[in-house]
């Protein structure tokens, strides 16, 4: 298995990063294809490991995918009936796989459609009771069967009105999809407004669906009868342009990210102001340098446009060198402090008590070997090891390419003393 080897400290890192797509917009938006008569182009794709496994369960269900790496562009074409059933060998290793539940109840809603159950995850439980709950308020029922979870309905589905208990971000895409060709109008309450789900929601109405805002967080769509062709660009990463940021963050370097629109980053663009970055955005990029002094500060993650629980390791990484007491509350998901003990190991003093960290920051940090755990945990210890002393060995990486579109080259191409080896 792959491992990547840091030498460090890398300081004062100059450079430039182009970001990719979003992959947390390119999932949802894959999985809408679906509803969708012929074809669907999508520019700006990540080729990452989360959207490749998403492209082969498209394919399981019937639909032609092709993809052009260099062009980051995808052409779903969806003229056949599809397979109503969702393996669970390709939702256990992409959670996002239920992504396609909304989708094939809208096109296929009295059929039986059998989506395997994804379970808990490394970041803590992560339950689909809210997405279930949102199809039923459309009149489809579900039923559990071997793991799978059997959803129809007896008649067209039929709008109505459904609040979320929480936000949930995947939760909300899902029922905005199931309601694309309901009868009538269906009204939803608490919904995700992060960017991704605003993505999703100006494809569909551009390509002839009715969603209207008629709130912050509600919406009202009114049924239409088919969706045929479809077209979109995929807006930038904002947790991969954070990542970098945070490169030129830790190692107190100037790192512009292009591609990102600063606006989906204005609560994580505060808190590196408040420490004492210097922080200069255009319409389409952020970039950061050192300013004079950097202090600690305290963080609560929430959903967007709050402080973004995916940003938050790597804020933690960050935190970890910048001298004084820093606290970390995090209020998205129960285990979301895996990078914690391999920042330690990394000579980081961070402690944790429920959900939050407390964090004391350290003059230096000194190399180590550690493990990754989940996709973001992989870019917070890259960070830890980027600053530490000496050289880090960092294995399960195969977590951080999930997400990530060629890490270790963008690393490398801004100086960042980075190897793999098998
Ligand atoms: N929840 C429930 N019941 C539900 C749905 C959610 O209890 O039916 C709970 C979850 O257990 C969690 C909280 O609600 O505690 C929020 O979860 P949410 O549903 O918003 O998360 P998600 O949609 O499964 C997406 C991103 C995650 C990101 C979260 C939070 C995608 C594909 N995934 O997950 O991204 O952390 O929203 O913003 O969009 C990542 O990219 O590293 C990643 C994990």
């Amino acid at each position: 298995m792959k491992k990547f080897i840091i030498k460090g400290p890398n300081k004062a890192i100059k450079g430039e990063i182009n970001i990719s797509g979003a992959k947390n917009s390119c999932l949802p938006l894959m999985a809408a294809s679906i509803l969708f008569k012929n074809k669907v182009t999508f520019k700006n794709i990540p080729v990452v490991k989360d959207v490749l496994t998403m492209k082969d369960l498209l394919v399981s269900l019937g639909a032609k995918v092709e993809l052009s790496e260099k062009k980051k562009i995808m052409i779903i074409t969806n003229n056949r009936q599809h397979k109503l059933v969702v393996p669970y060998k390709l939702v256990s290793t992409m959670r996002a796989g239920v992504l396609t539940m909304g989708p094939l109840l809208a096109r296929y809603p009295q059929k039986k459609i059998k989506v395997a159950l994804g379970g808990g995850c490394a970041l803590g439980v992560r339950d689909t009771n809210w997405h279930l709950a949102g199809f039923k308020s459309l009149g489809a029922y579900n039923n559990l069967e071997e793991g799978y979870v059997n959803i129809s309905s007896k008649k067209s589905l039929k709008g109505g009105n459904y609040k979320f208990p929480k936000v949930t971000v995947t939760g909300t895409s899902n029922i905005i999809m199931a309601s694309v060709f309901i009868k009538g109008e269906h009204y939803i309450k608490n919904i995700s407004i992060e960017p991704e789900v605003i993505d999703l929601i100006n494809f569909l109405n551009k390509s002839g669906a009715k969603i209207k805002f008629i709130g912050k967080r509600s919406i009202k769509i009114t049924g239409v009868n088919e969706l045929i062709n479809g077209h979109h660009e995929i807006i930038g990463d904002r947790i991969e342009a954070f990542s970098y940021l945070c490169v030129g963050a830790i190692t107190k370097g100037k790192i512009k990210t292009n591609n990102i629109n600063p606006d989906h980053l204005k609560s994580e663009i505060s808190v590196l102001k408040k420490i004492g970055y210097k922080i200069e955005t255009k319409n389409n990029s952020i970039q950061i340098s050192p300013g004079n002094k950097l202090k600690p500060t305290n963080i609560k993650t929430g959903p967007y446009p709050n402080f973004a629980t995916d940003n938050m390791p790597l804020m933690l990484a960050v935190l970890t060198t910048i001298t004084g007491k820093s606290k970390v509350e995090e209020t998205i998901f129960s285990n979301r402090f895996m990078a914690a003990p391999e920042l330690n190991r990394l000579g980081a003093k961070i402690n944790i008590k429920k959900n939050i960290a407390t964090i004391i920051g350290q003059k230096k940090l000194y190399s180590a070997d550690c493990i990754s755990s989940d996709l973001r945990t992989t870019f917070s210890i890259i960070l830890g090891a980027i600053a530490a002393t000496g050289i880090s060995r960092i294995s399960r990486i195969y977590h951080g390419l999930r997400g990530y579109y060629k890490l270790e080259q963008k690393l490398k191409e801004i100086g960042i003393k980075i190897t793999s080896k098998n």
